[in-house]
């Protein structure tokens, strides 16, 4: 089945980059010139989803107002003749159907997907975490939706990360099935030394049938007392198993400091009207550090 409707994300508080995201969110903040969450929304496009609902919260309105229209601004850049410009304007808000979501409370990551329930119905649908950027030639959430068509379970996005990172994200049990792809039969959520499986995590995307919605129903807080989907995740996969798709594309975590200047650098040098004056400067900078 066919992949249409995908989740993003982006209702919650972050506040590992304070102060940026005190009264704007993390997910508005701009990789040279994009805000990280167009970036993801053209990532879900580019895969042929043409539905998404963004889950949001208290002062987040900003995000609707990035994928509308803007009148004021349209008229302008069409009497100065800025054309280019005004397409790309118009893109952003026709690119996809969008829709919202307030998550009242922040209760955690599995509570922001359940509060998609309405949107999801009962097909199958696409997360993606609002703060993480993926760049790449094939969209990671392609990636993520072929190895669904192809399975027909659920399936997440997974990486090898170090013994650090996978004690602060989670921990897959899998087994090697083709190419980059992989049988997920058990995980855990920000496990300890002992409880490590293997150093793949599951990083910022994944697909998931609707059975999800009951699992989160019913499963009690984890860790945080947080509604945590990777435990969600867990019961689905020790049931039905999962596929675990080692993702190609670079990726960013928008919600921390060192990610966004990354993001910066590699995005910046990506563009053909920035890189050689920008690598000039990176240059001269790292050459007296
Ligand atoms: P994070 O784990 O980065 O949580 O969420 P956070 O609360 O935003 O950030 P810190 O740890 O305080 O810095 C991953 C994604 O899930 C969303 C976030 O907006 C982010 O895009 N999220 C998280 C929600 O939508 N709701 C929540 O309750 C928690």
């Amino acid at each position: 089945m066919k992949i249409r409707k995908a989740v993003i994300t982006a209702a919650g508080l972050g506040t590992r980059v304070l102060p940026a995201s005190k009264a704007m969110p993390k997910e508005m903040i701009p990789i040279v010139d994009k805000p990280a969450i167009q970036y993801i929304a053209e990532e879900c496009v580019k895969a042929g989803i043409t539905d998404i609902l963004i889950v949001l919260s208290r002062g987040k309105h900003v995000v609707e107002d990035h994928f509308d229209r803007s009148p004021d601004l349209e008229k302008k850049l069409y009497e100065s003749g800025k054309l280019d410009t005004l397409n790309d304007m118009l893109n952003i808000a026709k690119m996809a159907d969008f829709t919202y979501v307030r998550q009242q409370e922040q209760l955690g990551l599995g509570h922001a997907v359940l509060c998609a329930k309405n949107f999801v119905g009962n097909e199958p649908f696409a997360v993606l975490y609002g703060d993480d950027v993926i760049i790449g030639e094939d969209p990671a959430i392609a990636q993520l939706c072929r190895a669904y068509e192809k399975y027909g379970k659920g399936v997440a996005g997974i990486k090898e990360v170090s013994t650090e990172e996978v004690k602060k994200y989670s921990s897959m049990k899998i087994e090697p099935l083709e190419s980059g792809l992989f049988s997920i039969t058990d995980m855990v959520e920000k496990p300890s030394e002992e409880q490590i499986y293997s150093n793949y995590s599951i990083l910022g995307r994944c697909i998931l049938p609707p059975d999800i919605f009951e699992i989160l129903e019913t499963i009690p807080n984890g860790r945080n007392n947080e509604l945590q989907l990777t435990d969600a995740m867990k019961v689905l996969a020790r049931k039905d198993g999962m596929i675990g798709v080692d993702f190609t594309g670079k990726r960013y975590d928008m919600g921390n400091k060192l990610g966004i200047l990354k993001a910066a650098i590699d995005v910046g040098l990506s563009r053909p009207e920035l890189k050689d004056e920008l690598a000039a400067y990176i240059k001269e900078t790292a050459a007296k550090l």
